[in-house]
């Protein structure tokens, strides 16, 4: 590739900027607990950004390093191995740049995600196994002398962790005037694991006593590898909860600033998304039920420990895209799951604060 237009660079990174000047940032709700517990816990709701989901701060940033790294000119197309929530924010900032997207993904993605990454203008290209989705995407890449734009390698790269306005620095400036400011615990999801390293790192930074959890769904490699330290572990098998849970431990999985890894069942997500909604009207997606579920087992271990604080996760996108899958009751009989007994468990939980 020849070296990018210092002029067209220029504008690029102030087109991203006004876009970012011109969003506002995303809100911190309640989830309303017994008060007595002396515990607050509060969802930080990702899904209002203009594409709908916490990758929309992720695709900023890989647009940026790409720009600034001068690895994207005008005629630069962008490459990107997801069939999720990167793909549909990378395929809107391409297109606010005028650049072509081409996005990797399983044949089995969901119709609703490739619709949204088209809607963007977008181009799928389909492989048979998920695993193929790196070598292919590289592949394209360098036949068709584009910017492979890699999010499970350079997503705890591209984002600041020191602050910049990234998920951390939102999170800690909105919980200043709450009765517990800094929190106990703040739980998340891994799918590159960019999160959670972003926001490990960053209260290490600012020496917050805040601890980092993250939640695994089934079939996934994190809790496994964190647990016995086998960066190589493979589970081969894809997670069914969208955007979190990886058949192998991603180069953006950071162990060393993660305090504890909860697997989840994925019934128990499933539960949690449809209780959250029925209790606070929040319409998210599965891995928002993760995260929740997580939180849950958290406080009833600070109850039973008698500790008061504050717990925060996120509601990572909007459930309006699993409409046919995770609110469908036949789609969860087809998976052969029974949501039931997790029902009746986060329903004590909120009774009783014992899990
Ligand atoms: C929809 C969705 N995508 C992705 C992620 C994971 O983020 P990351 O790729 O930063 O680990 C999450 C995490 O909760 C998620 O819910």
């Amino acid at each position: 590739m020849s070296r990018p237009d210092p002029v067209w660079v220029d504008e690029a990174v102030r087109v991203i900027d006004a876009d970012a000047n011109r969003s506002a940032d995303t809100h911190l709700h309640v989830f309303p607990l017994p008060p007595e517990w002396g515990i607050d816990l509060y969802l930080k709701d990702e899904s209002v950004h203009p594409t709908g989901s916490l990758k929309h701060r992720l695709a900023r940033s890989l647009l940026l390093y790409g720009l600034v790294n001068g690895d994207i000119g005008e005629e630069t197309v962008l490459v990107e191995a997801s069939s999720g929530s990167t793909a549909v924010s990378e395929a809107y900032f391409a297109r606010m740049l005028g650049l072509d997207f081409v996005t990797v993904v399983p044949r089995s993605t969901s119709k609703e995600k490739i619709e949204l990454i088209e809607f963007y203008g977008g181009r799928c290209h389909y492989v048979d196994r998920p695993p193929e989705i790196y070598a292919e995407a590289e592949r394209l890449a360098a036949e068709c002398g584009g910017h492979y734009l890699d999010q499970f390698t350079y997503a705890e790269r591209a984002t600041d962790w020191r602050g910049n306005n990234n998920i951390a620095e939102s999170i800690f400036a909105q919980m200043r005037q709450e009765r517990h400011p800094v929190p106990t615990w703040v739980v998340v999801g891994a799918g590159t694991g960019g999160t959670s390293a972003t926001l490990g790192r960053y209260v290490r930074y600012r020496r917050h006593a805040t601890r980092i959890a993250v939640v695994d769904p089934e079939n996934s490699s994190f809790y496994h590898a964190w647990r016995t330290g086998a960066m190589d572990y493979c589970t081969g098998m894809p997670s069914r909860i969208e955007g979190i849970g990886r058949p192998r431990v991603e180069p953006s999985f950071v162990p060393g600033v993660i305090d504890e890894v909860l697997p989840v069942p994925d019934a128990g997500s499933f539960a949690a998304i449809r209780l959250l909604r029925e209790r606070t009207g929040h319409w998210a997606g599965g891995s928002t039920g993760t995260n929740l579920y997580g939180a849950f087992q958290l406080i009833a271990r600070m109850l039973a420990d008698g500790r008061t604080g504050s717990v925060v996760t996120l509601v990572c996108d909007g459930g309006e895209r699993y409409a046919n899958t995770y609110y469908d009751d036949g789609w969860i009989v087809e998976q052969g799951l029974d949501l039931a007994p997790h029902r009746e468990r986060l329903e004590s939980f909120l009774a009783t604060g014992r899990w």
